[in-house]
Order: structure tokens, then C-alpha cells, then sequence
């Protein structure tokens, strides 16, 4: 397989990897912390595979010092880190932070920068204080109030070190995966809840960049949307049809109002027509409100992973066209069962930048989950991820060379974590964690990527 090179990237390309603080931190009952949804959810019988939780993770709490070093001695600029609300906020709504949460962060952050990383820091990345969802969570247009307090205290806090500020990681799961599939916390299923999610995310998005903006000199501020192109499985109407509503709802849904046009009416006339919504005109949308979530921002992070090929369930299967896009193999999906799909990360990069107008995109997470464990010798051989790095490398360099403006990547994940509703099953780091004994083991795929960016001098 041909390999990247490093040296067609611009020379201030950012190199990171990413994390998130409930899937690594654990500590959930130190320093006052408060409980957050995902407690809860991990409590409810069937929710999480083999009833896992975040209360232990990898220890990152404690064991930070010793990751950021591993960071640091792989060669990559940036790590991208989230905040946990409650331990600044223990409900969410208490008046002023606690200052045991906010020293946490403060000693990670200088950690980072004396080992000279840079900071990107993610306000939202699922944590909600539980308390905040018994006043009705996101579907109440209050907890994007208390999120802006929250971005507020932090970029306060921590906006003279912290120069790269994310606001929500992935609208799309929170909403749908959390208020309409029931698969993550809160584990609700409701059209309605889901699009005023939605819509609560991305107006606390608009309301806080101009907030964090001002607390944190020469900062810059975006979100990070999740997206997945669609490809129809054949010419057949109906699959263009079901492929064009996938689309909508999973990609425009979110891009179209960040990029000032508006929810897309199509999917809006299809919620209609299903009775999701009661009419064209959603109550919850205030005056002003779509002007908000435009508020300018100096990139737009995106987590890619995969494409999805979109067959119509409402045709009979021999009604359609022979397919033109073959079912994936299992050869060519991850251990998630992903696709794997390089060249879609090309064309997204090409869409986002010839029909959104993006002038700035950064790849805030893309990687792969294999099993891969430990041989004879104690050596990790991920061979398949150090191929899906390679691949989708080689995409990112394609997309830069034609002139699409991407000016990071960031591999998701630093460590083996707790993946949400697959608790400990699914692996996607860069560096093996022993889950008894906590030690990290990097794998083959780390020793590729220090080798990648020792190549740039
Ligand atoms: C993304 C999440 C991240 C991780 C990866 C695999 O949806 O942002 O926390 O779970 O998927």
C-alpha cells in the first residue's frame, strides 16, 4: 500500500490524537465530581456490553502525566481532550465551578504545553451532569444556556493557555443516538426530543463562540460534526430517493444551518409527512435563532469514519435495479463493522469545501477498531490499522493537493478506551491498554505514526 508523504502536508499541518474525557478518565467519584448521564445510562440493565462503565477507564485521571509523555514521544503536535462538565459543575448548575475540577484541568493543560503539545479542547463531548437531564436535558432550551455559562467559566479559566476550542463533538450522535435510537444515554426515543436536540446544540454552539472568543485571546473556535456520505446501492429511484433522505438527515441536517441555509426542506417535508413533526414550522425555533448557529467560526472539525450504502426499505428487494455499489465484504470492514472507505473521505473533504465553501476543515477524528492483542513477544501487530491510517492519510494528502484547505488530523484514539454502548469490546488505539492491570502498550500503528512524523524534519 502506498504510504503518505509527510512532506506534501503544509508545514503547519497539526498532527494530534484524540480522546474524550468519560472514556478514559474514570475517577467518576473524585473531587467532588458530579454524576453525568452516562453514569446513569451504564447503570440501566442491557444498555452498555457486559454491563461496563466509565468509573475506572484507563485511569487517566491519575495516570495523565504518563499518557501526555507517550503523546510527546510519539512526535505529535496536538492532543485533543474533552472536559467533564460535572467536575466543574457537579449539577450543572451551581453558581460557581469547583475549583478541584478546574485545578485538574489546569495542571493537564500545562502539562501539555511543557511538553510543547498543543492543547484542543472539547466543551461537549456527551457528559451532561445528570441534573441537568432531570430538568429535561437538551431537549430544554435551557441546558444550551447552562452549556454557554459552562464554556463561559472555561474559557475564563483556561483561555489564556488553551488556543483551539471545539464546542459540541457530534451533534448527530447526541441527538440521534441518544433521543431517537435509545443507544446511548439518555436511551430515549422520540422525534420530537431528537430535533429539538438538535437544534439546543447548535444555537449554544453559535451563543458560545462569541463568548469563548472573548475570554481567550487569539483563539480559534469551531464545532465538530459527524459525517457519513451516502451512496445509493443502485440507479433504482427508490434507492436514490432513501439515499438522498439519509443524506439529510444525517449530513445536511447539521452542515446546511452552520453554513446559513437554513434546515434542508426536503427532510423537513419527509418528518412531515411521517407525522414526526406536527407542522413545517418547528415551535422551537425562535426568532433569531438560525442567524445564531451561523456565527463565524475559524475551522470546521470533522470525525469521519465511514460511508454508509443506502438501500430502500420500502421497495421490494426485486424491484430494484441491479446494484451498483457492492454490499462491503467482511474484509473490507472493521472490527465496528464500518466500512472502510477512503475515497469517501476525499469526496467529503471536496464537498464540504466546493459546495459548503468551508475554508478551513480539520479532521478532529478518524481510525479503526481491531482486537488486535499482545503476541509471544509483547508486541501488538495492528497491521490493518497502520493500513486504514495509511489509506486515509493518502486520502487527506489527495484532498490538499487538489485545494481543499484541511489543516489537521487527528487520530482517534490515543489509548484503547471505553467505546459507549460496546463498553471495553471495541479497541481503537494507537496504544494497547491492559484493562487489569492499566499499563499502556504501544502498538505497531503508534511506532508508524512516530516514524510518519520523524520524517517531516
Ligand atoms: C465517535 C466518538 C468517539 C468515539 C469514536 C469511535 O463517534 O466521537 O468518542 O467513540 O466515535
Amino acid at each position: 500500500m502506498a504510504s503518505p508523504d509527510i512532506k506534501q502536508f503544509p508545514a503547519d499541518f497539526t498532527w494530534g490524537t484524540a480522546t474524550s474525557s468519560y472514556q478514559i478518565e474514570g475517577a467518576v467519584n473524585e473531587a467532588g465530581r458530579g454524576a453525568s448521564i452516562w453514569d446513569e445510562f451504564c447503570r440501566q440493565p442491557g444498555k452498555v456490553v457486559n454491563a461496563e462503565n466509565g468509573d475506572i477507564a484507563c485511569d487517566h485521571y491519575h495516570r495523565w502525566p504518563e499518557d501526555l509523555d507517550l503523546l510527546k514521544a510519539l512526535g505529535f503536535d496536538a492532543y485533543r481532550f474533552s472536559i467533564a462538565w460535572p467536575r466543574i459543575l457537579p449539577t450543572g448548575l451551581e453558581e460557581k465551578p469547583l475549583q478541584a475540577g478546574i485545578d485538574f484541568y489546569d495542571r493537564l493543560v500545562d502539562g501539555m504545553l511543557e511538553r510543547g503539545l498543543q492543547p484542543w479542547c472539547t466543551l461537549y463531548h456527551w457528559d451532561l451532569p445528570l441534573h441537568l437531564q432531570e430538568l429535561g436535558g437538551w431537549p430544554n432550551r435551557q441546558t444550551g444556556e447552562q452549556f454557554v455559562r459552562y464554556a463561559d467559566i472555561m474559557s475564563r479559566a483556561l483561555g489564556d493557555r488553551i488556543k483551539h476550542w471545539i464546542t459540541h463533538n457530534e451533534p448527530w450522535v447526541i441527538s440521534v443516538l441518544g433521543h431517537l435510537h435509545g443507544e446511548h444515554a439518555p436511551g430515549h426515543e422520540d422525534w420530537q426530543e431528537t430535533l429539538r436536540t438538535a437544534h439546543h446544540l447548535l444555537i449554544s454552539h453559535g451563543q458560545a463562540v462569541p463568548v469563548i472568543r472573548n475570554n481567550s485571546n487569539d483563539c480559534e473556535v469551531g464545532i465538530t460534526v459527524n459525517l457519513c456520505p451516502a451512496i445509493a446501492a443502485s440507479e433504482s429511484e427508490a434507492d436514490q430517493q432513501a439515499c438522498r433522505q439519509f443524506d439529510g438527515e444525517y449530513n445536511r441536517w447539521f452542515l446546511d444551518p452552520l453554513f446559513g441555509r437554513g434546515y434542508p426542506e426536503d427532510v423537513l417535508q419527509t418528518h412531515l409527512q411521517k407525522g414526526r413533526i406536527k407542522s413545517r414550522e418547528l415551535e422551537w425555533i425562535l426568532d433569531g435563532d438560525m442567524d445564531l448557529i451561523t456565527a463565524e467560526t475559524d475551522f470546521l472539525g470533522i470525525n469521519y469514519y465511514t460511508r454508509e450504502i443506502v438501500r430502500s426499505s420500502e421497495i421490494a428487494e426485486a424491484d430494484n435495479l441491479p446494484r451498483t455499489v457492492p454490499a462491503p465484504g467482511a474484509e473490507q470492514v472493521t472490527d465496528m463493522g464500518w466500512e472502510i472507505s477512503p475515497d469517501s473521505l476525499n469526496q467529503l473533504l471536496h464537498r464540504l469545501h466546493d459546495d459548503y465553501g468551508a475554508k478551513r476543515i480539520v479532521i478532529t477524528e478518524n481510525g479503526a477498531a481491531y482486537p488486535t492483542g499482545l503476541d509471544e513477544n509483547g508486541n501488538i501487530d495492528d497491521i490493518e490499522r497502520i493500513r486504514y491510517y495509511q489509506s486515509h492519510l493518502m486520502a487527506c494528502q489527495q484532498a490538499i493537493e487538489s485545494g481543499v484547505p484541511l489543516s489537521g488530523y487527528f487520530a482517534w484514539s490515543l489509548l484503547d478506551n471505553f467505546e459507549w454502548a460496546f463498553g471495553y469490546a471495541k479497541r481503537f488505539g494507537l496504544v494497547h491498554v491492559d484493562y487489569q492491570t492499566l499499563e499502556r502498550t504501544p502498538k505497531q500503528s503508534a511506532k508508524w505514526f512516530r516514524d510518519l512524523l520523524a520524517s517531516r524534519s
